[in-house]
Formats: C-alpha cells, sequence, structure tokens
C-alpha cells in the first residue's frame, strides 16, 4: 500500500498543507524545526490512532486552533481509500472512510498500515516497560484490528478495579467481595486474550528479529526475545501456554497478591504490567547494550515488524524519521539497503548527505509551513 495523496489542517504547525506522494522512496528535508516530523507524524497516527511522540492529542493541534483534520488517500490493492480523522482533544475523535463515518475512530485501525523508524525508539531499549508493551500492542492491532477492542475494555476494566481496591485502601479493608470476584472474571478473560496473542507474537518476531540484528550488526552477538510476565514465576515465557493456562495462572496469581492489592489500591498483576525483554547475547539490551547496539536492536524491532506486515498481505508504508543521522555509514548503508524495496517508503533528515543514495527518490523541501516539490530531485520516471 501507499499514500497517494495527504492533506493537513491545523495539524501541528500546519494550517493547511497538501502533498501528492508516490509509490518509492520519498525524502523530506529541510532545516531543524521546519515540520519534517509533524509530516510523518500524522500519516503514523492515521495508521495507529496515536502519535509516536505524545500521548496526548492537544499538541498536534495547532496553536490557537481547536481540531486538527489529517486526511489521506491510500491506494491499497489496487483500491483507492479515503481516509479522515479529526482530533478534538477532550472530546471523542472522528474517522471517516470514503467520508462515510465510521461508528468508532478504531475502526480505523488495519486499514492504512505503517512501522515508523524515529529517534524516539531507543526507549524500547532503554525506557521503561510501557514503551515495550506499547510496542506489542500497536503491531498486534496493526495484524488484526479487532484486538483494540479487546485492549480497551481490557484497560476499563482495570480502571474499574483499580476504583474499587482504591476505596477498599480507603476504607480500611472494607470491600465487596462479589463485586471483586466479577472484575476478576472480566480481567482475567480479557488478559489473558491479550496475552496470548503477545506471546504468539512475541514467537513471530524471534527470527525476524534474529536475523534482522545479524544482518545490522554482524559482530555484536545475537538478538533474543522473551516476555516477562508480572502473573507467573516462569519468565520469560515462550508460546506453547494456552490461553486457557494463561487464564489460570493470571487468576491464581490475583489471589496471592489480594491482600497486597487490597492495601495499595492497585492491580499488581496482568499484562498491563509484563515486559517484553531484548537480549543481546547473554544479556538484556537494557543497562548493558552501547548506544550503536541500542540502535540496531531498534532497528531490527522495527524491520522486524516490517517483515510481519509485509508477510500478513501488502508492504505497510515505511517511515524513517530522522534516523540516518544517528547511524554509522555502514548501518546506514545496509538499512537503506534493507528497506528500499518496500512499495513506499518515506525519508525524513535535516541533512540530505545523512540519507544513503540508495534511498534516492522523490524530493520535498519542508519549510516554514510549507512542503514544497523538488521538481530537480525528482526521478522523473512517473
Ligand atoms: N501544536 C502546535 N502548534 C504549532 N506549532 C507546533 C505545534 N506542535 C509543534 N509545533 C512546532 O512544529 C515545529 C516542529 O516540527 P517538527 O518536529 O516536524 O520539526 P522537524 O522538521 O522534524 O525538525 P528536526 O529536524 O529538528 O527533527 C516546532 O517549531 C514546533 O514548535
Ligand atoms: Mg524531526
Amino acid at each position: 500500500m501507499y499514500v497517494a495523496a495527504l492533506e493537513l489542517v491545523d495539524f501541528r504547525s500546519y494550517s493547511h498543507v497538501q502533498i501528492d506522494l508516490r509509490p518509492g522512496v520519498s525524502v523530506l528535508v529541510g532545516r531543524n524545526g521546519q515540520g519534517k516530523t509533524n509530516v510523518v507524524e500524522a500519516i503514523g497516527y492515521l495508521a495507529t490512532l496515536g502519535s509516536h511522540r505524545v500521548a496526548a492529542d492537544q499538541p498536534l493541534v495547532r496553536h490557537e486552533a481547536e481540531r486538527s483534520v489529517i486526511r489521506a488517500a491510500v491506494e491499497r490493492e489496487g483500491r483507492r481509500l479515503l481516509l479522515e480523522i479529526e482530533i478534538v482533544p477532550g472530546k471523542s475523535n472522528r474517522a471517516r472512510i470514503n467520508k462515510s463515518q465510521l461508528p468508532r475512530p478504531r475502526e480505523l485501525l488495519g486499514v492504512l498500515r505503517t512501522v515508523m523508524f524515529a529517534p524516539e525508539d531507543l526507549t524500547l531499549v532503554r525506557g521503561d516497560p510501557d514503551s515495550r508493551r506499547g510496542f506489542l500492542d500497536e503491531l498486534m492491532m496493526l495484524r488484526t484490528p479487532r484486538l483494540a477492542g479487546v485492549k480497551a475494555d481490557y484497560e476499563r476494566t482495570l480502571k474499574q478495579r483499580n476504583a474499587l481496591l482504591k476505596s477498599a485502601a480507603a476504607t480500611r479493608g472494607s470491600f465487596d467481595v462479589t463485586t471483586l470476584a466479577v472484575w476478576n472474571d472480566h480481567l482475567v478473560q480479557l488478559g489473558s486474550e491479550l496475552v496470548h496473542e503477545r506471546l504468539m507474537l512475541v514467537s513471530d518476531l524471534c527470527a525476524p528479529v534474529r536475523q534482522a540484528y545479524a544482518d545490522l550488526a554482524p559482530a555484536s552477538g545475537e538478538a533474543e526475545l522473551g516476555y516477562k510476565a508480572s502473573w507467573t514465576n516462569a519468565a520469560p515465557l515462550a508460546d506453547q501456554l494456552s490461553r486457557d493456562q494463561i487464564a489460570a495462572e493470571f487468576r491464581e496469581s490475583l489471589a496471592r497478591v489480594e491482600r497486597d492489592e487490597l492495601q495499595r489500591g492497585v492491580t499488581l498483576a496482568g499484562p498491563h504490567r509484563d515486559d517484553l525483554l531484548l537480549r543481546l547475547g547473554d544479556h538484556p539490551a537494557k543497562g548493558y547494550a552501547s548506544h550503536g547496539e541500542s540502535w540496531s536492536m531498534v532497528l531490527a524491532l522495527r524491520l522486524a515488524s516490517f517483515a510481519l506486515l509485509r508477510m500478513d498481505g501488502d508492504d505497510p508504508v515505511l517511515i524513517l524519521d530522522d534516523v540516518f543521522a544517528e547511524l554509522d555509514s555502514t548501518r546506514r548503508e545496509r538499512l537503506a539497503e534493507m528497506v528500499v524495496d518496500a512499495e513506499q517508503v518515506l525519508v525524513t533528515a535535516a541533512v540530505a548527505d545523512d540519507i544513503p543514495a540508495t534511498l534516492s527518490g522523490d524530493r520535498f523541501t519542508v519549510e516554514a509551513g510549507q512542503v514544497l516539490s523538488d521538481p530537480a530531485a525528482d526521478r522523473g520516471d512517473a
């Protein structure tokens, strides 16, 4: 698939901009702070309904405006779809496909699929577990959009269960046993489905991550993945657990931590406290990997995501936001070779020379709220 056209209204620094894109490589070049990342962030938002930079929607809306609109024409298996999302902070967003409104924005998930490489990705190795859970869940939802509903239901249940625990903590232990049992049932049912899906995803990712890491950094040990569960001591887990086994273990662990939970007023076990383990050779990447190794690990995770999505159907749109500046010339070249045959690759850079020649393509200059196609650098094959 590829994005054929993008229109932004009051998104980030843009009051209005329209860009026509083609399959193949497109490069956006411009000085710092001119709006390159804003463009690719908008495309990523259409695919994932979230920004790779911020958790809240408010920063996405241009100062002084009340709402943003992202519109894109997406070419998918020979069909053109017009996707649109209206971001209204504090209210629910509105999504449309071919001008007809969807009952829920999350029904947009899976229509446009992207894999984004960005400087923020380093937190996948260095940061807290929530960024790694986010990585797994986002990829899982791109592959199986139905799971977005399961995740939303899990989060709602968790919130309600936490509220009950909190009120129990406040009243020093007086709480409604039957209500807690009902929340436990919901939590276990939804949570075990999420965990089961994550475990299958981790197992699908293992081989492509190992391969991509070996290709990028042949001399730096093997990359391995694992899943660390908060609800069992048998970690890391592989994919051999059935959903029923997961549910049984999860339920037992809730019984084990119940006293603690009632004191602290939070749910202590479940997929919201699990982690994706990243290992290089015999050590966890976090705390041991060098800067370059951490980058290779992150790139391997993204390349493996690309490989899985490509196997599921047509190519996702690849977005490389400012990554070449972070890499040495060997890794730059290797990464470029590994992505160049994707159906569409969007690259941003402040310095055009950082982009390997392998990735030559259409060129756009981003400056002062405008994105201008640079005809001199066009491939001329239209
Ligand atoms: N909600 C907003 N309203 C108006 N301007 C915004 C908003 N959010 C961000 N900006 C502005 O957008 C600009 C940043 O754009 P962006 O991150 O796309 O830059 P960039 O071209 O990718 O730069 P770099 O090369 O440094 O990565 C900043 O000047 C920032 O102040
Ligand atoms: Mg940027």
